[in-house]
């Protein structure tokens, strides 16, 4: 039963409940209209203390398309977090207004520690460079539609591995499925944090390389994975710049992936992938982005529990 449920951490669904998600998903993608009135009479919430476009515009056309209404901010000194409210006051009072909430926080746990004071269902919509469980929610909708499967893949995962939090999640949930292999593609400052190395791959006995160059592995790869280098999450603006390009996803790399690698990307980029790439028929990014919406609709649905 998801009713009435948090979403935290990828790991907090069982296979099973995310195959429900990704089902009603499907449905939605299928006969939008069926579900314009799914949501009416309920509100939904959005705390968003870091910037953002994608993750709030697809929450928010979400409930908007499931009939729904939204509230929230998306700029914290825009609310009472400016006089120096904490995440918890602010959810106990949130939940006397709305029906779900989502919330986006610099600080690593802020969602977590919301849950834990909310009998409405709080959805981390990121949290510091920790998780980000929605973001992978698309991708895994993305792959399972595109590629078939979400087993016997190799992905690679290139860039800002260390800040990088959809990087994270997206490992964790694709280390439940058989059979996939990991390729780390970072700078050496950059690499994944040791949490993931060894919680989740080694504990696991799942295959993994780390790797500096996107030119040794790239034919190798089913899925490539690029992120953008995490300027926020840095100390000084110098290592930022020092790293910030070091790959650039380009059409003369494209030449020497397969035919059926797919590339993602959770956006905003930057300068990792050249816009000629966008011309070719393996680039997912935007439609990433439109699944985004759609499992955002089947999650909300799933944890109001409305029919
Ligand atoms: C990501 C995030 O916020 O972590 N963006 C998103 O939600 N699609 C990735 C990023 O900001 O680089």
């Amino acid at each position: 039963m998801l009713k009435g449920r948090h979403l935290i951490d990828p790991m907090d669904f069982t296979l099973e409940e995310l195959n429900e998600v990704f089902n009603l998903a499907d449905q939605i993608i299928a006969c939008p209209e069926e579900f314009a009135h799914t949501c009416e009479g309920k509100i939904l919430a959005t705390l968003f203390y870091e910037p953002s476009t994608r993750t709030r515009f697809s929450f928010e056309a979400a409930m908007l398309r499931l009939g729904g209404k939204v509230l929230g901010f998306s700029e914290p000194n825009s609310s009472s977090a400016a006089k120096g409210e904490s995440v918890a006051d602010t959810i106990r009072t949130v939940a006397c207004y709305a029906d779900i909430a989502v919330m986006r926080h610099p600080k690593e746990g802020a969602p977590k520690v919301a849950s834990m004071y909310s009998d409405m269902p709080v959805i981390n919509a990121g949290d510091g460079g920790h998780q980000h469980p929605t973001q992978t929610l698309t991708d895994l909708l993305t792959i399972k539609t595109v590629k078939k499967s979400l087993s016997n893949q190799t992905i690679g995962l290139c860039g800002d591995l260390k800040f990088g939090r959809t990087v994270h999640s997206l490992i964790k949930a694709l280390s439940r499925y058989e059979n996939n292999k990991f390729v780390l593609i970072s700078p050496n400052e950059l690499k994944i944090p040791d949490y993931i190395r060894r919680e989740i791959l080694q504990k696991n006995n799942i295959e993994f390389v780390e790797v500096e160059r996107m030119e040794e592995v790239i034919d190798k790869l089913d899925i490539l994975y690029m992120t953008r280098v995490q300027r926020e999450r840095f100390f000084n603006e110098e290592d930022y710049i020092r790293l910030k390009d070091s790959y650039i996803l380009d059409g003369e790399k494209m030449k020497l992936a397969k035919d059926d690698m797919i590339v993602l990307h959770p956006l905003p980029r930057v300068n990792e992938i050249s816009y000629e790439v966008d011309l070719d028929p393996r680039a997912c990014y935007f439609r990433q982005a439109k699944y985004g919406m759609f499992v955002r609709m089947a999650l909300i649905a799933k944890l109001l529990g409305v029919k």
